[in-house]
């Protein structure tokens, strides 16, 4: 049957694009509802060649929805999910509010879609790089075991939100120009820059990005064993990531056997040409699903290691298309109403 479906953040990078998706994937809609903040209510947004207002949301935007999609930051998810699980919904919730809740399935399809039947109303989207990174080495690790993973990521301006990527490339032109450039959404000029994470730290060091790396990867694959570090950095490209990857097995794995999985795993695209020395890159990985997945070689100092690149669109796999991913398996397998709905905060 059609589901009522109720975006919450309509007008941010992420949800522009679950609108797109939405549109393109031919979900199956009876009704479609925009939310944000009091400051876009009223707004127009086409889908589907129809004229929809935005409204600002409230205690009872809700009322009749059957699945709402969240990507309106951590305290709108907070105050606002619980509400929309009150009044019957399920949500599926981009920000981290939730995700290291255990009553609270985190859900990449490729890897865990079993966890969604779990649900109690509330399933959350993973962080964008978490994800890309498990959709290309979980078909590894399901293979041999992973023991250790070091990760160097490359981020995107799209992480921050639409007004983001604005301001980066405001702070392009303003250079060109030979003006200074302004840094109001981030810290520091990002604009011919790059920077480390700007999220807090913790007391070992690590910022709050680096650590959804090391927690999310585990609870998505089930395992407290994976010993996972980090090294999460903002690059001045608009909205793809890219990450380094240097993964540890139990024993050696075979690089040409690692490219052989890749090449078939759902959600990877293998961009591995060595003799063209083309790999992937951000601008290719730019509104496309898979994650582009290359330079998989063996690693020269560790006998059981591999080191593998990937790309992927920030906002799309690593936001918009996930999330919609999981309302389609929600809607395969008839578990758009959890077992038990409980009321989080
Ligand atoms: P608005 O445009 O009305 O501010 P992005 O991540 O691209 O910055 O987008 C954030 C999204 O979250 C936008 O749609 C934004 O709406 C929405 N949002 C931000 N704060 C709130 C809030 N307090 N209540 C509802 N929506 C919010």
């Amino acid at each position: 049957r059609p589901y009522r479906v109720a975006i919450l953040g309509a007008t941010g990078a992420v949800g522009q694009e679950l609108l797109e998706l939405l549109e393109s994937r031919n979900f199956p809609l009876a009704d479609l509802k925009l939310l944000a903040s009091a400051r876009s209510a009223g707004q127009k947004i086409s889908f589907k060649g129809e004229s929809l207002a935005v409204e600002a949301v409230d205690d009872k935007s809700f009322d009749g929805i059957d699945i709402v999609l969240a990507s309106a930051g951590g305290s709108t998810s907070k105050a606002m999910a619980p509400k929309a699980v009150e009044a019957g919904a399920v949500v599926i919730d981009n920000s981290s509010a939730f995700r290291m809740n255990p009553e609270v399935p985190l859900v990449v399809p490729e890897v865990n879609p079993e966890a969604a039947s779990e649900h109690k109303g509330i399933i959350a989207n993973p962080n964008c790089t978490t994800i890309l990174m498990a959709v290309a080495v979980y078909p590894l690790h399901k293979v041999k075991k992973i023991r250790r993973i070091i990760a160097a990521t490359y981020q995107s301006a799209s992480g921050a939100g639409a007004k983001a990527m604005a301001e980066v490339q405001t702070q392009a032109s303003a250079i060109l120009s030979g003006q200074q450039p302004v840094a109001s959404i981030f810290p520091y000029p990002l604009a011919f820059n790059l920077f480390p994470h700007n999220t807090p730290l913790n007391e070992m060091g690590y910022c709050e990005e680096e650590m959804k790396m090391v927690n999310e990867t585990r609870k998505i694959f089930g395992t407290q064993e994976i010993r996972v570090s980090a090294t999460c950095v903002r690059v001045p490209v608009l909205r793809a990531h890219s990450e380094a990857i240097n993964l540890e097995f139990d024993e050696p794995f075979d690089k040409d056997e690692a490219r052989k999985i890749l090449s078939s795993a759902p959600g990877v695209k293998l961009v591995d040409d060595w003799q063209g020395n083309y790999f992937p890159m951000p601008i290719d990985a730019t509104g496309r699903d898979e994650v582009l997945v290359g330079r998989i070689r063996q690693d020269i100092s560790h006998n059981c290691g591999l080191e593998l690149w990937l790309c992927g669109d920030q906002i799309r796999k690593g936001a918009a298309l996930n999330a919609v991913q999981i309302a389609e398996l929600l809607v395969e397998k008839n578990i758009v109403k959890p077992k038990l709905a409980v009321a989080l905060t």
